[in-house]
């Protein structure tokens, strides 16, 4: 579970926007909810690029069988973070806690979501869970091999709204 910048300041940041929920409470949520489905996981912050690029290229070393990644802004125009998850094997779900498309011109587009394997957004701290639920569909539908010349992967997109629920 890869959180980007910013995110650290969850639960006193833009409340109106992203809840009152801290970055511990979520990860406290993201771990329950793992082991409810028998899953391990691993939740981690950083403000800093590179450092998120350096961790979505060890997870697989590192044992990981995929990757939920809230990119925060660098979801807009982070070339690197995008590369990096194109280049990875593992199957990496984007997750936000607002619904980006929503929002701000600047937040609809986001150059992560072409070579994530989908796109959660809109559904708060559900979103992380949404994507844990994602990972072990995934886990369990995923094809020992796949037909000549087909992904076994397509890539698809979820979003949400919470719009209404904002007011
Ligand atoms: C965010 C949406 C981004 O546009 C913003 O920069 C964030 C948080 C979300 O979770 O809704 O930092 O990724």
């Amino acid at each position: 579970m890869l959180h980007g910048p910013n995110l650290n300041l969850l639960g006193s940041r833009e409340p109106s926007v992203y809840g009152r929920v801290t970055l511990a409470q979520l990860d406290r949520l993201i771990r329950e909810h793992a082991r409810r489905r028998g899953m391990r996981v691993e939740c981690r912050q950083s403000n800093v690029e590179g450092q998120l690029v350096d961790w979505l290229q060890s997870a697989e070393g590192a044992g990981f069988g995929g990757v939920i990644l809230n990119p925060g802004a660098y979801t807009h125009y982070s070339i690197a973070l995008r590369d990096a998850v194109a280049s990875i094997k593992l199957p990496v779900v984007e997750v936000h806690l607002s619904n980006v498309h929503g929002r701000e011109e600047f937040r609809r587009h986001s150059v992560i979501a072409a070579v994530a394997r989908g796109q959660i957004s809109g559904f708060g701290t559900q979103s992380y869970l949404l994507g844990l639920d994602a990972l072990a569909a995934l886990a369990r539908a995923r094809p020992l091999r796949a037909p000549v010349g087909e992904s076994p992967h397509p890539r698809r997109r979820l979003t949400g709204d919470v719009r209404g629920a904002r007011g």
